[in-house]
């Protein structure tokens, strides 16, 4: 596995490669979610490239920049062990400069659910998702449907600005019991860690009264904000895929978010129905 730095090395070495590419932007700290998105990766191109920058423009200032979980050699082992042929790890500098040009969010799509307690967070992700995919060129970049909002967004930037990458959607990597993959997840402690497992059983409540029968949107979220209970909840809401309110789910066409607080910690999980 090569690990390359700099940004117009990178783009060098891929220049004429004339192989599909595939790719996978992370923040680092590497667990089976990353890793699922890999290996789909893996089975549709030639070369696969994960690079790992944790964007700063991304963070609202009181956010968690600075305790965000740092495991660098790990996850080279990680990549390397999952067939990851280039692993892009650039510095910030790298990465910005001063008096920047950025991408901004959609000011409706970008301000509602975790835009709204987030506000100007998809300003940043869509500016270095940007940056990367203009790096790396790939065939195909890999997102995680847990991210649902930050997944619709980058398809919606990636077909409005007309940019010529496939985005691939990929299922929610959860544990045994669960509760989705994060790497925020090493922020909970054992007690928080037991209330968070809410998160999941909220959503099975909803997936379960829909397999009834019960299609109304207002009659799940009320269900499953009593499951929640006592959680701080930022929002729960029944969307289409588009992510349009829906006042009554949609078989194939509906997106059940959820994003609550557990302690500190801010956890958000989805379900596709
Ligand atoms: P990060 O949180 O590291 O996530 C990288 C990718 O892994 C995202 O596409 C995310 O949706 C996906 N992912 C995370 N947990 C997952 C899980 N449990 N199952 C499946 N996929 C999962 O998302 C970001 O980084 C950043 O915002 C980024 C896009 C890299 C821009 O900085």
């Amino acid at each position: 596995m090569k690990i390359i730095s700099s940004p117009a090395e990178l783009k060098n070495y891929l220049v004429g490669m004339n192989q599909s590419i595939g790719f996978i932007p992370t923040m680092g700290a590497l667990h089976e979610g990353h890793i699922a998105l890999i290996k789909k990766a893996k089975e549709q191109n030639e070369i696969v490239v994960v690079s790992l920058f944790l964007n700063p423009t991304q963070f609202l200032k009181d956010e968690d920049l600075e305790k965000y979980p740092k495991k660098d050699e790990a996850d080279k082992k990680i990549c390397e062990l999952s067939g990851v042929d280039i692993m892009f790890f650039p510095q910030v500098s790298d990465m910005y400069g001063v008096d920047e040009v950025s991408v901004l969010a959609p000011k409706i799509r970008g301000y509602v659910l975790e835009g709204e307690s987030r506000p100007g967070h998809f300003n940043g992700v869509l500016t270095v998702v940007m940056k990367l995919l203009n790096i790396v060129k790939p065939t195909r970049a890999y997102f995680g449907k847990k991210d649902a909002q930050q997944l619709n967004l980058i398809s919606l930037m990636v077909k409005q600005l007309f940019m010529d990458v496939e985005i691939v959607p990929v299922d929610t990597v959860r544990e045994k019991d669960g509760l989705a993959l994060s790497s925020r997840n090493v922020y909970l402690n054992k007690d928080e860690r037991v209330e968070a497992l809410k998160i999941a059983s909220s959503l099975r409540r909803a997936s379960a009264m829909v397999s009834k029968g019960v299609l109304n949107s207002e009659e799940i979220t009320t269900a499953m904000r009593e499951t929640l209970a006592p959680l701080e909840i930022f929002y729960v809401e029944v969307l289409d895929r588009q992510f349009n309110r829906l006042s009554h789910v949609e078989i194939a066409n509906t997106v059940i978010l959820v994003e609550v607080k557990v302690g500190t910690t801010r956890l958000l999980d989805n379900i596709w129905l």
